[in-house]
């Protein structure tokens, strides 16, 4: 498990092999064994493979390119401090990989709308949550996409997490009969990644352990650092 943790990242480009079905069904078997509050269970997902994954991924960039965001969850209002530097930093691993400048703003974008091609991967899987059990709700979807993410590594595959999907769950709602009472949260799609791809090549950095845990012992001298 401390292997499959450490060496999980995120695949985005992949190569065109479908997954075996039973290594799909393996794969839904093992997040099916997520946690969640009261086991509610609330994830449902839409999984495309074959035609199926082209009709969303031609659907999608149609849609993008002619059509504003309309998340079902709202999305982060603004990016401050640490979280605004950290996810400049993968940004900028990610463009400095595929030797795109950064005033390179085509590259950018095309690099963005490789989100919605989803990174030539044949399958994704759209992950919904019930309106109604709200943000707790969401969040065990959040524990399902990262079991599911676990899951693929540890049976051999690669995946990618998208809320970029998600930016546009008005397209994903019609696309596949989603019913207004769930919530598009996000997608991952999966397959076999790439490995000489430069998309693939670099590593994002973690915190310290020290600088996200707080420690409470009860001696005196306790440290509170948020
Ligand atoms: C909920 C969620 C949504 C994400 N959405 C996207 C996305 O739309 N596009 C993308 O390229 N990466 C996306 N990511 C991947 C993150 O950028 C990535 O997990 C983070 O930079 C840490 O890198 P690692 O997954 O390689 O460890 C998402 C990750 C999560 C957990």
């Amino acid at each position: 498990m401390s292997r499959i943790l450490r060496d999980r990242h995120t695949c985005r480009q992949f190569l065109p092999d479908a997954v075996p079905r039973p290594v799909t069904e393996e794969l839904l078997a093992l997040a099916q064994r997520t946690p969640s509050w009261c086991n509610t269970q609330p994830w449902h997902v839409h999984l495309t493979e074959g035609a199926a994954t082209d009709r969303l991924r031609a659907g999608l960039l149609e849609h993008v390119r002619s059509r504003p965001a309309a998340p079902d969850l709202p999305f982060p209002a603004q990016y401050t401090g640490a979280y605004r530097e950290r996810r400049r930093e993968c940004g900028h691993q990610l463009y400095n990989s595929l030797g795109i400048a950064r005033d390179d703003q085509e590259g950018r974008l095309r690099q963005l709308l490789r989100n919605f091609e989803l990174f030539d991967a044949p399958h994704t899987a759209v992950v919904t949550t019930e309106a109604g059990l709200g943000v707790y709700g969401a969040v065990d979807c959040g524990l399902y996409i990262n079991t599911f993410l676990l899951a693929a590594h540890s049976l051999g595959l690669a995946a990618a997490p998208q809320a970029a999907l998600a930016s546009y769950s008005d397209f994903l709602h019609g696309h596949f009969g989603i019913p207004d009472h769930r919530h598009v949260v996000a997608a991952v799609s999966f397959g076999y990644a790439d490995p000489e791809h430069p998309a693939n090549a670099f590593r994002t950095r973690r915190e310290p352990v020290q600088n996200a845990v707080t420690w409470h012992t009860g001696d005196d001298g306790e440290a509170a650092r948020e």
